[in-house]
C-alpha cells in the first residue's frame, strides 16, 4: 500500500464509509470528528455496515474485529500528525472546508497528501489556502462507499503528477476504479446526476407525477437501482440543494436553478434519510 496511516476528517455518512473501505485493505485509520457522539454514531454505522458484508458472506466475524481495531477515532485534529494521506469528508460548505485545509496543513506531516471528498466544491481553492498545493488532490467516493466501485479523481490547477498518480494508485489498491475529471463545478458524476435529480423534484413541484410514480418511472424505465427522489432522500437534500447552487453559481446558467421545492424541504429540514423525513417518510 502507498499509504501506511490515513486520516479521515467527518465521521458521517461518507467519512465512516471512506474509513471502512480504507481498513478494510490492512491500512490504519484516525477517524476525526467535532464530538465523541459523532464518532460513536460513525462507529456503529460501520460495524452495521460489516455485519451486512458478513450476511452477505463478503467479509467473516474474524474480518470485522480485525477491521474496528484499525480505526482509531479523536476529536483532534493533532492526532494525524503521523498520517501520510489525511482524507477530507466534512459537510459541503465552501469556508467549513476551507478552515479545515488551512487547519490540516498546520497539523500533518510536510510529505503528507491533503484529500478531499468534496463532491462539488473547487479543489484548485482548497489547495489554495495551503503551502502545499502540489499535495492537494480530490478524491471523490460514491455512497454508500463499501459498494459503490467508482473513486472520481480531481486535479486541482496546482495538483502535481506525483501526488495524483499515488492517489489513483491508492484508489485502486481499495478495489476501486479510477478516473480522471477536471477541475469544473461539480467535477463529471454530479454534473450528470444533480441536473436529473433536480429535475425530478421539478417534475413532482410541477403535479406532473407522484413521488412513486417518478421514482417506477425510472427504475421500471431505466433500469436505474433506486429512483432519483429516493437517491436524493439517500445521498441527503442538504447535500443535493449545495450541489445544484455550486453548479447554478459555478456554470451560471439556468437550467442549474435548484427547483424551489427542494429548497422549502431543505427549509423545513426534511433532509431525506438521515432526518427521518424527505420525499418518504422514514420514522419508526
Ligand atoms: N454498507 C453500507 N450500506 C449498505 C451496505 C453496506 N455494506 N449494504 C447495503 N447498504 C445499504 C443500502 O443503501 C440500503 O439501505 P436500507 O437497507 O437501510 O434500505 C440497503 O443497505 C440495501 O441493501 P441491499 O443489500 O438490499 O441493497 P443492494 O446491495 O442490492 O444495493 C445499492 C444497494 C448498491 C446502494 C443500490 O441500491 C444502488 O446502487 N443504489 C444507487 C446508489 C448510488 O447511485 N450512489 C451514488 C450516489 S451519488 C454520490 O454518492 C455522489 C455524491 O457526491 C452525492
Amino acid at each position: 500500500m502507498s499509504f501506511k496511516n490515513v486520516g479521515v476528517v467527518g465521521a458521517g455518512q461518507m467519512g465512516n464509509g471512506i474509513a471502512q473501505v480504507v481498513a478494510m485493505h490492512g491500512v490504519s485509520v484516525v477517524m476525526m470528528d467535532v464530538s465523541e457522539e459523532s464518532l460513536t454514531k460513525g462507529l456503529k454505522t460501520i460495524e452495521s455496515s460489516c455485519d451486512r458484508l458478513i450476511k452477505k458472506e463478503l467479509m467473516t466475524t474474524q474480518e470485522k474485529a480485525e477491521v474496528l481495531s484499525r480505526i482509531k477515532t479523536t476529536v483532534h485534529m493533532g492526532d494525524f500528525r503521523d498520517c501520510d494521506l489525511v482524507i477530507e469528508a466534512a459537510t459541503e460548505n465552501v469556508e467549513l472546508k476551507l478552515n479545515i485545509f488551512r487547519q490540516l496543513d498546520e497539523v500533518c506531516p510536510p510529505k503528507a497528501i491533503l484529500a478531499s471528498n468534496t463532491s462539488s466544491i473547487s479543489i484548485t481553492k482548497m489547495a489554495a489556502v495551503t503551502s502545499r498545493p502540489e499535495q492537494v488532490v480530490g478524491m471523490h467516493f460514491m455512497n454508500p462507499v463499501p459498494l459503490m466501485k467508482l473513486v472520481e479523481g480531481i486535479r486541482g490547477l496546482q495538483t502535481s503528477d506525483q501526488s495524483f498518480r499515488k492517489v489513483a494508485q491508492f484508489a485502486e489498491n481499495l478495489g476501486k476504479t479510477f478516473i480522471e475529471v477536471k477541475d469544473m463545478p461539480a467535477f463529471a458524476v454530479n454534473r450528470i446526476l444533480m441536473p436529473m435529480i433536480n429535475e425530478a423534484i421539478y417534475v413532482l413541484h410541477e403535479g406532473i407525477a407522484s413521488v412513486e410514480d417518478i421514482d417506477s418511472a425510472m427504475k421500471l424505465g431505466t433500469n436505474q437501482p433506486m429512483g432519483p427522489l429516493t437517491l436524493a432522500d439517500f445521498v441527503g437534500l442538504d447535500t443535493c440543494l449545495a450541489i445544484m447552487n455550486v453548479l447554478h453559481e459555478g456554470l451560471g446558467e439556468s437550467k442549474y436553478r435548484p427547483c424551489p421545492l427542494l429548497v422549502k424541504y431543505v427549509e423545513a429540514g426534511w433532509l431525506g434519510r438521515k432526518s427521518g423525513r424527505g420525499f418518504y417518510n422514514y420514522a419508526g
